[in-house]
């Protein structure tokens, strides 16, 4: 069965479902003349590069619609038959991914304006057409595919790890308050997926270390064995790029997918490194 579809054609476009998709219903005859029911696709428009050093540009493509497609699915879909909507053949594009299910980050790109994992954007609740942008904050490899290792160099600034002294038995752990337990498994959520430093109007450019760092630095500050190296973790943060560079817009809080409390992280930290800043001076 072979269906043509003319996308300036308004009558051949079903919009309003009840996530508010656009569908892209084909009119479709079998070889016996019957009418079948509508074909319906999904039209996604991914911003292609070939090599750091190139160019960007859109490409458009349309694939047959399935009930709780994610992102993932269509790319995968996109991948196997790399033919645009208006039939030219180009390359498959490039993209991360692993755990499938929202758990590694390295999914993360801008779907429809929006920095998120693509493997939990499920087709059925974006509107039409969809668009799949690289993050802008981290150099772009190729595709969708971004560099994100400043991340995890802020990582080994801010010493996000807690020392120990040895493989031996180290006995038990002190006690700590269950409200602190709490607040540190937030922070042990990360999944250094980069959506709060793509959010965040301070990053770029070097010039911030950002909120997920920060984050960090309070989970492992908040540590008993974490707190022997809590001054190497603050005087990290007070560099030119430190804490004192947010701006308290607070995106990042509103787009971490795993809804970590990056402004209390930030706010704890402010304190901490202006005490350190006052104080610190005593310890040496
Ligand atoms: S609150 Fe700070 S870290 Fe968060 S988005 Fe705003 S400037 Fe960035
Ligand atoms: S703090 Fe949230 S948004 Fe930022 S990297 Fe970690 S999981 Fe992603
Ligand atoms: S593939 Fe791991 S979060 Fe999407």
């Amino acid at each position: 069965m072979s269906t043509q579809i003319n996308p300036t054609n308004e009558a051949n476009i079903s919009r309003g479902t009840a996530m508010g998709t656009a569908t892209y219903a084909a009119p479709s005859q079998t070889p016996d003349g019957t009418t079948e029911a509508a074909q319906r696709f999904v039209e996604i428009k991914i911003a292609r590069r070939d090599n750091p050093d190139s160019a960007q540009r859109w490409e458009t493509f349309r694939i047959p619609y399935r009930r709780n497609l994610n992102i993932i699915s269509c790319l995968m879909e996109i991948r196997k038959n790399p033919v645009m909507a208006n039939g030219e053949r180009t390359t498959p594009p490039v993209w991360d991914m692993s755990c499938l299910e929202q758990v590694c980050g390295i999914c993360t790109m801008v779907i429809n304006g929006k920095v998120r994992q693509s493997c939990s954007a499920l087709v059925d609740q974006l509107d039409q057409p969809i668009t799949l942008q690289p993050m802008t904050k981290f150099p772009n490899v190729r595709d969708l595919a971004v560099d994100r290792s400043q991340m995890f160099d802020h990582l080994k600034r801010v010493h996000a790890w807690v020392e120990i002294d040895g493989t031996h038995d180290l006995g038990a752990g002190a006690k700590m308050s269950q409200e602190d337990v709490a607040e540190r498994y937030a922070y042990s959520r990360c999944m250094t997926c980069g959506c709060c430093l793509e959010a965040c109007p301070q990053y770029g450019g070097d010039n911030y270390i950002g909120p997920q760092a920060i984050a960090q630095v309070r989970l492992f500050n908040m540590h008993p064995t974490g707190k022997m190296t809590r001054d190497e973790r603050l005087e990290a943060l007070m560099q030119d790029d430190g804490i004192q560079n947010c701006g308290n817009s607070q995106n990042c809080v509103r787009v971490c997918p795993m809804s970590i409390p990056l402004t209390k992280a930030i706010y704890e930290e402010n304190r901490e490194t202006i005490i350190h800043g006052l104080f610190g001076w005593l310890k040496r």
